[in-house]
């Protein structure tokens, strides 16, 4: 059974990039099935920083395979740049190790300018979407009007069409959003090339998937996003377009379950969001900013600030059961060190309420009321532990509070952000 699903278990950005190259180590392939480059996911290796997008994680390791799923939404201009990064940082981007399925779906500029048109539109109500064209790409694909990535092996037809969706955009801005048009002269030459270079690198991946996993090699399926931001499961409309929890790893790669013995859910050992929505446990104050400091909690992708606050078990209960979670990943530990007690959300008061399972409606969760347990801190720097035993008593206290409180085993814990500053469960 040799499939691992890695899911966030929060509101993305929960630290997977550094999960999926520690998981790669035992992996064949590595396989991404959701959503675009709206992700950053920052590997670190030695003094190299990788920061990547679309590409899998476990691309910075020689041995892996890595696909792009058929689930997933691609920006082929931004496919093209990550893969010359990485070409330039030395890592082997030839078409023998990488796939891209033939079934995503191509993210125009269309879709584009289409994301910001909508959040402007939407005013004081916005999503705060990353503007990556994400939510219009996949709404093309539910209308049955998007174009599939299989489309670039032929880059001239391609680079027509991408330049019609373009040219139908341009009717929605300025008729309807009373914008300017999109200029279209380089649109056809930038995507003919782009597919040029993505031509070799097409493949029907869920073929490929499912004879690795016949033969029993192992496939790490890399989410995005995380399980609050998810289509079908995070709070309406505060989420994005795509399936970001464990199911969406069966859709969005094409495998049956029976293979799946690994659900592994990243947390970090406090909360953040990026963009608009709920937030039980929010910190608006000095402490949230020394978090954010601490932790240096701005957006991958777009270089937000990103809203911090407490751990909240509520929520990790409730990506547990929705993704079948068999163990928890705890990042960023070391962020707390410097605070004198650390609070952990146990349950929620809701209209008078005590409750313990997070309510779906959004207009609920935004009445919720955490209620807190608190531990003390531990104030010493711990970014040199690499064993449980080597944690002070309290940073183990937490450790094991949130380990029983959600019953799930924690298996490794970041503190730091280089790849050995972690302590393995
Ligand atoms: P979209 O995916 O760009 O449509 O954005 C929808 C919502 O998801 C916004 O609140 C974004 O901030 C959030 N979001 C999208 N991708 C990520 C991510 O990789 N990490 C954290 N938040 C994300």
């Amino acid at each position: 059974m040799p499939a691992t699903i890695l899911i966030g278990a929060q509101w993305g950005d929960e630290g997977k990039g550094r999960v999926a190259d520690w998981l790669a180590r035992d992996s064949y392939a590595m396989a991404r099935y959701a959503g675009g480059d709206n992700a950053g996911h920052t590997v670190m290796v030695g003094e190299k920083q990788f920061k990547l997008h679309l590409t899998p994680s476990g691309i910075v390791q020689p041995h892996v395979r890595c696909i792009l799923g058929s689930g997933m939404v691609i920006n082929p201009t931004r496919l093209v740049q990550e893969l010359d990064m990485l070409a330039g940082q030395g890592v082997d981007i030839s078409p023998q190790r990488i796939q891209i399925s033939t079934r995503a779906h191509i993210i125009t500029p269309a879709h584009m300018e289409l994301d910001g048109a909508e959040e402007r539109a939407r005013g004081g109500e916005s999503i705060g979407t990353t503007r990556r064209g994400i939510g219009p790409a996949y709404q093309d694909k539910s209308a049955r009007t998007g174009l599939l990535t299989g489309e670039m092996a032929d880059p001239e037809t391609f680079a027509d069409k991408v330049l019609a969706s373009v040219k139908q955009a341009n009717k929605l801005l300025v008729n309807y959003y009373g914008l300017e048009a999109m200029p279209t002269d380089e649109i056809a030459a930038q995507a003919c090339n782009a597919a040029q270079r993505l031509a070799p690198y097409l493949s029907e991946t869920s073929h490929s998937i499912n004879e690795m996993l016949e033969v029993g090699q192992r496939v790490l399926c890399e989410g995005a996003q995380g399980t609050l931001l998810d289509l079908d499961h995070g709070h309406y409309p505060y989420l994005t377009s795509s399936s970001a929890v464990a199911g969406g790893a069966l859709t969005g790669l094409g495998f049956g379950p029976h293979y799946v013995d690994r659900v592994v859910g990243v947390a970090k050992a406090y909360s953040t969001r990026v963009g608009n929505g709920p937030f039980p446990t929010e910190l608006l104050d000095d402490t949230g900013d020394r978090i954010r400091t601490a932790g240096a909690e701005f957006g991958t992708t777009t270089g937000r600030p990103r809203r911090c606050g407490w751990l909240d078990v509520v929520i990790l209960h409730y990506a547990r059961r929705v993704n079948g979670l068999t163990e928890l990943v705890l990042t960023k530990l070391d962020v707390l060190s410097d605070l004198d007690e650390i609070k952990i959300a146990v349950a929620y008061e809701l209209d008078g309420r005590r409750i313990t399972q997070m309510p779906l409606d959004t207009a609920a969760i935004a009445r919720v009321q955490p209620v807190y347990e608190t531990l003390p801190g531990w104030k010493i720097d711990i970014s040199s532990a690499r064993r449980l035993a080597d944690l002070p008593q309290n940073a183990r206290r937490y450790v094991e509070h949130v380990r029983d409180l959600t019953g799930l085993p924690i298996t490794m814990i970041s503190v730091g952000p280089e790849r050995d500053q972690a302590v393995y469960g």
